[in-house]
């Protein structure tokens, strides 16, 4: 696992914050990730993980040392060296997930108490030339 990028926000991410990513795979990206996690038990909240071998982008949650059911999005809008833009916000019922401006997917919130959700990290093939993380109004 390579770290890219790694920040904690104690109150919380979630809701009220927006996460956007903006970065290109490298040409022979495989696969990468984002996660927001629950830092004080390793577990992760939201797992957004594009690959692309398969061509589809990965959800899931990695709770009580497990993960869990997988949901597939097919809308696979990522190539090797072409740049995006990824936010990711959520409210009280879901994550938002918009790539270049569009809705691609909501994933509905797993982990009952969203102040745990303090950690954001992205993982392996991206390269990101900036991150913002801003407070939305709520
Ligand atoms: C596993 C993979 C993990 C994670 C998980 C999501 O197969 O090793 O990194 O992506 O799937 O369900």
């Amino acid at each position: 696992m390579t770290l890219r990028f790694e920040a904690s926000c104690p109150d919380g991410l979630c809701p009220g914050w927006s996460v956007i990513l903006k970065g290109e795979p490298p040409s022979d990206a495989s696969k990468f990730e984002i996660n927001f996690m629950c830092d004080g038990d390793g577990g992760i909240a939201f797992h957004f993980n594009p690959r692309f071998a398969e061509s589809h982008i990965v959800c899931n949650s990695f709770t009580r040392s497990r993960w869990g059911q997988e949901e597939r999005c097919s809308n696979f809008p990522f190539a090797a060296e072409e740049p995006f833009q990824i936010e990711i916000h959520s409210d009280n019922e879901s994550f938002h997930v918009y790539i270049d401006e569009g809705k691609i997917m909501q994933y509905k919130h797993r982990v009952e108490d969203l102040k745990t959700i303090t950690k954001v990290q992205v993982v392996n093939d991206v390269n990101i030339s900036s991150l913002e993380i801003t407070k939305k109004p709520f």
